[in-house]
């Protein structure tokens, strides 16, 4: 029985609302031409001094997603060979005398979602343990790894899947496509993404058909990179599709990460599903590497159990009757709710939350449209701390990280002002900085989060989740942009590693609140504890510790 009453923070006061922003992708670099944030304007950010610390960003993988977590258990139930004893295996495996093993994930050693050493280490489990006939369907990355590896990547999974055949198992790559336009969307963005997997997967269809991978993610790639590849299918001589899953057959999700695979685990779960015409429903035994959405129970059956995520701040806040107010638009969405809350839907208590989504833009990547729905998200934040409704208004700003994933310099200057307007004050379509007259009754600027939280005396936590918009090249070790061998410098579109920024103030942080020097390792698992106290409350013991501590003058 969890006690969910907090103790009162012995000075800091509650009742103040607080506005936390996470600005997606944004971190901290030496300025030159390749950050991003240091060629934009960003007068807000460059501004928010009152009380500021670099917070170390080790683990890239965190995301406030727990996702490093994931992937250790699966690395431990593989090694363990425990994996192989759980009922998910179990069930899977009844169809190995009659069925195929379907595999489908993300083919990339990026760690986010997926790891290929991973894979690797189940074709071998599962072959040995009497799989008979493997498909692989990969989705190729380019997004947590740089563009262009996917080939290698597939090299390296054929030399494999040959030694199995040399050892008689019929192992094959069956279909596959760009992470970004086939299987893996997420928080319900574009089912066409999802549907377009599902044509290539189950139904062996696609517009692109090829007997040999290598080849084939070669010839794509000369008008898409790898986010971005078209469905295609693997066929034999008789141009008969290799590997589309068919009654009896059993099917296993490879990635750990949950929230780009529950989309599709839906659609190979749910009796009932309208999402798209599967046209084809096969009788599978279907398991996730993990359990993905454990609100749902989805999917529910499973290689490994995940990490019990309880106790999560969010939940201990509604407890102690902290409103919720939460916001992104729907690449991120999930980010501040399902996510946040430790991969479960839902509301804790619908009474005391409210998350809005706004839909994200559909059909184009977003280095066409680099100021995404950061003005919209930063309205909503405004107009809820304004209401006065709500104590804690939390939102995701997606644009340095969405845009620094496509690897367009230009789009991403573009989407980190986008994102710092967000945060205080939009330039108004007449201001002066415009060049242009302001005419009489015209704004010159709109007044966004922190200028919401400055009228309501509330205080603002402005933070990051890892880097990426910061370093859009790669760099050799003395931090030099490296060249590739035609001398095109090498775009990195992935996240990074450094540091990431959390500003905390407002007019209603308390006086003599300060960053504390003795928490040297701080990062983002203690900025949960750092709210709790904003709120007035003391974190559990077992939080990591606090940034903050009051000193009296
Ligand atoms: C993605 O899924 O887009 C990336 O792999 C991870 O990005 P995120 O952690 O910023 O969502
Ligand atoms: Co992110």
């Amino acid at each position: 029985q969890v006690s969910w009453k907090l103790a009162d923070h012995p000075t800091l006061p509650k009742g103040k609302t607080l506005a936390l922003i996470v600005l997606d992708g944004w971190g901290e670099y030496k300025p030159d031409e390749y950050n991003c944030i240091h060629v934009a304007q960003t007068p807000t950010m460059d501004s928010l001094k009152q009380i500021r610390l670099s917070m170390r960003n080790k683990d890239l993988t965190v995301s406030f997603g727990w996702t490093s977590g994931r992937a250790k258990l699966v690395d431990i139930a593989l090694a363990s060979g425990k994996i192989y004893e759980g009922e998910g295996f179990k069930y899977i495996s009844e169809c190995f005398e009659k069925g195929t093993l379907h595999l489908i994930g993300l083919l990339s050693d990026g760690g986010v979602h997926s790891r290929l050493d991973q894979l690797q280490l189940l074709l071998k489990g599962a072959s040995e343990r009497g799989a008979k006939r493997i498909r692989v369907h990969i989705l190729t990355d380019g997004r947590d790894v740089l563009d262009g590896s996917s080939v290698g990547f597939v090299e390296t999974l054929e030399s494999d899947l040959a030694k199995l055949r040399e050892n008689g198992v019929d192992a094959r790559i069956a279909s596959g496509g760009g992470r970004m336009y086939v299987t893996m969307d997420r928080y319900e963005n574009d089912w066409d993404v999802v549907k377009r997997g599902w044509d290539a997967q189950v139904r062996g269809e696609a517009p692109h058909k090829f007997t040999n991978t290598v080849e084939a993610v070669k010839k794509l790639r000369e008008n898409a990179n790898d986010q971005y590849l078209p469905p295609f299918v693997i066929v034999d001589e008789n141009e008969k599709a290799v590997g589309p899953i068919e009654d009896g057959d059993a099917v296993v999700t490879f990635n750990f990460r949950a929230d780009r695979m529950v989309m599709l685990a839906k659609a190979l779960e749910y009796q009932d599903f309208d999402k798209f015409d599967r046209v084809k429903v096969p009788k599978i035994h279907y398991a996730g590497m993990l359990q993905y959405d454990g609100e749902l129970k989805l999917p529910g059956r499973y290689l490994v159990s995940p990490p019990e995520i309880d106790r999560t701040s969010g939940e201990y806040l509604v407890h102690n009757g902290v409103r919720t107010f939460a916001c992104s638009e729907t690449v991120k969405f999930g980010h501040v709710t399902f996510f946040w809350n430790g991969n479960r839907s839902g509301y804790f208590n619908p009474e005391m939350e409210e998350y809005v989504e706004i839909p994200s833009d559909v059909g184009i990547t977003f280095n066409v449209q680099p100021k995404m729905k950061a003005l919209e998200i930063g309205e909503k934040a405004r107009d809820a701390i304004l209401s006065r409704k709500f104590d804690q208004v939390r939102v995701n700003i997606p644009n340095g990280d969405m845009v620094g994933h496509t690897g367009d310099i230009q789009a991403t200057v573009v989407a980190c002002k986008a994102a710092d307007e967000a945060v205080k004050v939009l330039e108004g379509p007449n201001s002066t900085n415009r060049g242009r007259m302001l005419m009489r009754n015209e704004p010159s600027e709109i007044n966004m989060i922190i200028d919401a939280i400055e009228q309501v005396g509330g205080i603002y936590v402005v933070t990051a989740d890892h880097g990426n918009a910061e370093d859009m090249v790669k760099r050799n070790k003395s931090g030099q942009p490296l060249y590739d061998k035609s001398g095109k410098l090498q775009i990195l579109t992935s996240h990074t590693c450094q540091p990431v920024p959390i500003a905390i103030g407002g007019p209603g942080l308390a006086a003599g609140v300060r960053f504390r020097n003795d928490v040297p390792d701080g990062g983002l698992a203690n900025v949960a504890a750092t709210v709790m106290n904003l709120h007035g409350y003391v974190a559990p013991n077992d939080y990591e510790p606090t940034l903050i501590e009051v000193v009296n003058n």
